[in-house]
């Protein structure tokens, strides 16, 4: 059996985009000491561990994914002081800090590739992969940039032109290309060494782990990721002997190869995965990535199928369980549009319900748990493009800026939702029944219960194809809770075996008398858009 860090069970994450969640020196953007002021008001809303988009030095063409300096937080968020202090705020209310360690790429502007560029070799020529000539024609499945500075070769990117890769090497180098360097060359060796020296640097501050971005891709001409995977299991080894309750997160989107790879959390998202848009995003014109059918299935005109979402994630569920957790998210700040776009509370509410009921990790993206719906047709922001919708400020008050900073509106880093009517947090507060406190009932109900956490089991009771409710169990320590979902606007109704229960069923949220005895067997009936959490036993323990 993996060990993985015991406070990972009642894990509930909450991911927060640094330049937009509170703005506390009034210069319009958000930083460290905003996020500190927040503090009470996510320990209030539950979450427990928190990921913050990359925080370091940066020229921010790609919005911080793009580090010159990963040893040091950029000015605009604070200085380390401010993120020591964040940790040791945070660690106060059983909070624990997660990075997002960006081991793939730099900038153009990080002063290794700036001395890799120069045309005479110094200690990090081979810390980029160069090929030998500027009149490289391609690379099969790579990118690369030609005519950049003076050293005779192009660079290959990761993503944009500037995030030149950094060099992990080749699976199998191409004889033929001798630039081509294997994993165990000087270079590559060097770059490992150094993103070891980045994790330590930081987690003996006292941060719980990383995210790692595009975790799966380091090493090129890697099929199955097989030397990637290596990388990292010598970093898991390296953690479980010197910091065995961190953390590792990856964004890789494949969680059996990411969770052999050593990570103890992958993200069910978008890409090389399909049913992950089929929950919550239709495919209508939502842009790139979408799944290729049909609509979602938390959709009130029931056009949706949970089917598309089960194919995919029971295959992915069985290969992980008992290795490590999936983490399906609200969204992130790559996921267009947010998920409050379009929706209403209940539909949210319902949303949450899942979300929160199932196993492995959440995560939360700031301002989900509020509804926000993000704002199309921005202004493109630090390479964000028609990423910018889903990362305007978070909405603390119904004032014309949200009160997210106490600089005028027209200055944000990024306009805030205009008329945010109950879709913010003072509104929701006061309301009993707002959405913000429905998660907030949610969250406190999956740390009462050990079924409802990371590694309960779960089954599947009933997932008509095409069809409305979903129902599932999940059990642990003799717990048994079974969650009945009605995301469509008509009420339905359902017969299930008598065999399913052999004891009482008590409601623990949500709808009264959802599930009663009928004969031999018992009933599930659900109005629309409604949905709850059940116990199984005459009492409560
Ligand atoms: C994934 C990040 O989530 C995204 O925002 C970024 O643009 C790319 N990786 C490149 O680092």
């Amino acid at each position: 059996m993996v060990k993985n860090p015991s406070w990972l069970e009642q894990a509930v994450f909450y991911q927060i985009y640094p330049q937009s969640f509170f703005d506390a020196n009034g210069d319009g953007i958000g930083d460290l000491a905003g996020v500190v002021q927040k503090l009470d008001y996510l320990q209030s809303l539950g979450v427990n561990a928190l990921w913050l988009n990359p925080c370091f030095v940066s020229p921010f063409q790609d919005a911080g994914y793009d580090v010159v300096d990963y040893y040091r937080v950029a000015l605009r968020y604070g200085t380390n002081d401010d993120l020591r202090l964040l940790i040791e705020e945070a660690s106060k209310r059983g909070i624990r800090i997660l990075l997002d360690l960006v081991a793939g790429h730099t900038s153009i502007e990080h002063p290794w590739f700036r001395a890799s560029c120069r045309s005479e070799r110094n200690e990090y020529s081979d810390w980029y992969i160069w090929t030998d000539s500027n009149w490289t024609s391609s690379v099969p499945g790579l990118s690369m940039v030609r005519g950049y500075g003076d050293r005779d070769g192009c660079y290959i990117t990761n993503f944009y032109y500037c995030q030149p890769a950094l060099n992990y090497g080749f699976a199998s180098p191409d004889p033929a290309q001798p630039w081509q360097q294997p994993v165990d060359a000087p270079g590559p060796q060097a770059v490992r060494g150094e993103i070891k020296k980045i994790m330590k640097f930081w987690l003996g501050m006292g941060v719980a782990g990383f995210r790692v971005d595009m975790a799966g891709s380091l090493v090129k001409g890697d099929p199955g990721a097989v030397e990637t995977s290596r990388f990292w299991l010598e970093i898991r080894r390296w953690l479980d002997e010197e910091y065995p309750e961190a953390c590792l997160v990856s964004e890789w989107s494949r969680p059996a190869m990411a969770l052999t790879a050593g990570f103890h959390v992958d993200f069910f998202i978008h890409f090389r995965i399909r049913g992950y848009h089929s929950l919550f995003r239709k495919a209508d014109g939502v842009g790139p990535g979408v799944d290729p059918y049909g609509w979602s299935y938390f959709d009130r005109a029931a056009r949706g199928n949970i089917q598309e979402f089960l194919d995919s994630y029971l295959g992915h569920y069985e290969r992980t369980n008992g290795l490590g957790f999936i983490a399906i998210p609200s969204g992130n700040h790559d996921i267009v549009p947010r998920l409050g776009k379009g929706r209403e509370a209940d539909d949210l509410a319902l949303i949450f319900l899942f979300l929160l009921t199932m196993p492995g990790t959440p995560f939360i993206y700031y301002g989900d748990e509020i509804g926000m719906r993000g704002v199309d047709g921005l202004q493109p922001k630090e390479g964000g493009y028609d990423r910018t919708a889903a990362r305007t400020p978070m909405q603390w008050n119904g004032s014309a800026g949200g009160g997210f900073s106490h600089a005028p509106a027209g200055q944000y880093y990024i306009p805030v939702e205009a008329d945010t009517g109950w879709r913010n947090v003072a509104a929701q507060e006061a309301d009993p029944a707002s959405l913000l406190n429905r998660v907030r009932r949610l969250i406190a109900l999956r740390k009462a219960h050990p079924a409802l956490q990371a590694s309960g089991g779960f089954s599947v009771i009933h997932a008509a194809d095409g069809g409305y409710p979903f129902v599932y169990r999940r059990e642990a320590m003799g717990e048994n809770i079974v969650v009945a979902l009605n995301p469509a606007a008509h009420p339905v109704e359902i017969r299930l075996s008598g065999g399913l229960f052999a004891r009482p069923l008590v409601k623990l949220y949500g709808q009264d008398e959802a599930l009663t005895r009928d004969g031999a067997g018992w009933v599930l009936r659900l109005p629309g858009v409604a949905g709850g959490v059940f116990y199984e036993g005459s009492r409560l323990p």
